[in-house]
């Protein structure tokens, strides 16, 4: 599997030449054992599993145990690992008082970020970066404190009281009462939300080098604490180029708002002027169809159907979609719908505020940056990332006195 690759840093080594390569587009940054794309034929391998099969067969958790280790639990394996999980969902008590801090209207992303930067202070003095086992149980506690976190944030914009989780519930249906249940009302999830959730979970958990694994990455190469660097990569995945993507659909769909305003919005897309792109459309990798946005798809009609929603948006996204096709500007750029297009419509019929979108990705790409944090941090040939550059500033000159200048 792969395309032809020069080593660069060979050839800098014996010619002093380096490459320019804006946003990385043809450089590998490591190599990695995790996740392989193929942007041509859209084709998307977790360890080496078709996404389709493990959409179909598998569940988030044990996805996130295939990205951790490499390969599929036992049942034995699966159910240690799921006990483990469990067994570190709760909160500190203390840093209820962090989340006191915030705004009340803060994003819950600028808080998600924060939390889980804090957590480096929670845990520092039990993580030796040196010991395989401390740098394991560090990857435990992202994969089981960030969804206690993200529900926590939430619950604090709205006013509620913070909600433990209930260790009796599996790992989605656990995010989902944090999330919403009150003490005066059991909570009644129809399965498809669930089946939804962890549908989504799987397909966001990861995708090889994007911008916030990449950060993941770059932050772990000067061998800063876990924490910390599942906090920067919350920081790059906020943006709307990246997870933020997920939020600016749903938004997008509104300001468009019925369907007969779709050609507007495709003429505008293609104004570079305008300012305005169509989001949810385009990838830097996939240049033929996302498998990710076709699963995603199947399951957002679902949604809608057995919930019972009728959602307009529904109507807009898929005249948007259909117009943008056709249309020869998005065909000859290669610009199709990618995973984001339709999950937020998914997590709008789920109840799931907007400013929260770009949280549920950060929950389930956890598992992957932790993957990829374990990977570079036992790589006997990582590097600390150091990228250069092409110095376009001015030539040497003098200093010149303030009083003269
Ligand atoms: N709407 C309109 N035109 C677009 C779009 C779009 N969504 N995306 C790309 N283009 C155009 C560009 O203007 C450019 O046109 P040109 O060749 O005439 O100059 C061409 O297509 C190539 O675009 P680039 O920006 O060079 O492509 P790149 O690979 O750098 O960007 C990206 C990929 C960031 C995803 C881009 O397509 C985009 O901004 N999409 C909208 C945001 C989005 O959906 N992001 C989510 C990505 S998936 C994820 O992170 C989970």
């Amino acid at each position: 599997l792969g395309s032809p690759v020069i080593d660069i840093g060979k050839l800098y080594k014996e010619t002093g030449c380096f490459t320019f390569d804006p946003g990385f587009v043809s450089t590998a940054s490591c190599r990695s054992a995790i996740t392989y794309i193929d942007g041509d034929q859209g084709v998307l391998l977790y360890r080496g599993y078709p996404i389709e099969q493990l959409a179909k067969h598998s569940s988030f958790q044990e996805v996130a145990y295939l990205l951790m280790y490499g390969e599929l639990p036992s049942k034995q394996q699966f159910d240690a690992f799921s006990h483990e999980v469990t067994h570190h969902t709760m909160m500190h008590e203390a840093l209820k008082s962090f989340l006191n801090g915030f705004r009340h209207d803060a994003h819950p992303m600028a808080m998600l970020c924060g939390v889980v930067g804090s957590l480096s202070s929670f845990y520092h003095e039990q993580l030796d970066m040196d010991d395989p086992e401390h740098r394991r149980l560090a990857a435990i506690r992202l994969i089981a404190k960030v969804p206690t976190i993200a529900a926590a944030c939430y619950r604090y914009s709205i006013g509620w009281p913070v909600r433990y989780p209930r260790n009796n519930l599996e790992y989605v249906n656990r995010f989902l009462h944090m999330m919403f249940e009150v003490p005066s009302e059991p909570l009644e999830l129809p399965p498809v939300a669930a089946k939804a959730l962890d549908l989504l979970f799987i397909l966001h958990a990861d995708h090889e080098q994007n911008a916030s694994t990449s950060t993941v990455r770059l932050v772990g190469s000067t061998g800063a604490n876990p924490y910390a660097c599942v906090s920067a990569g919350i920081a790059a995945l906020w943006g709307p180029a990246h997870g933020g993507a997920n939020e600016a659909v749903l938004k997008m769909l509104e300001e468009i708002g019925t369907a007969d305003q779709v050609g507007k919005a495709i003429e505008k897309a293609k104004d570079k002027n305008s300012g305005f792109r169509l989001m949810g459309f385009g990838h830097r990798v996939y240049k033929n169809f996302d498998p990710r946005a076709t699963i995603i798809r199947e399951m957002c009609h679902k949604v809608l159907d057995e919930l019972g929603v009728h959602d307009p948006l529904l109507e807009v996204a898929m005249k948007l979609e259909e117009a943008a096709l056709k249309d020869d500007y998005f065909v000859q750029r290669k610009l199709y719908p990618n995973v984001d297009f339709y999950s937020g419509i998914i997590y709008k019929a789920l109840r799931i505020p907007t400013e929260m979108f770009t949280v549920m990705f950060a929950i389930a790409r956890t598992a992957g940056w932790v993957a990829h944090w374990l990977e570079q941090q036992s790589d006997p040939d990582a590097k600390i990332g150091r990228p250069r550059q092409i110095y376009t500033g001015a030539d040497s000159r003098d200093y010149v006195a303030l009083a003269k200048r």
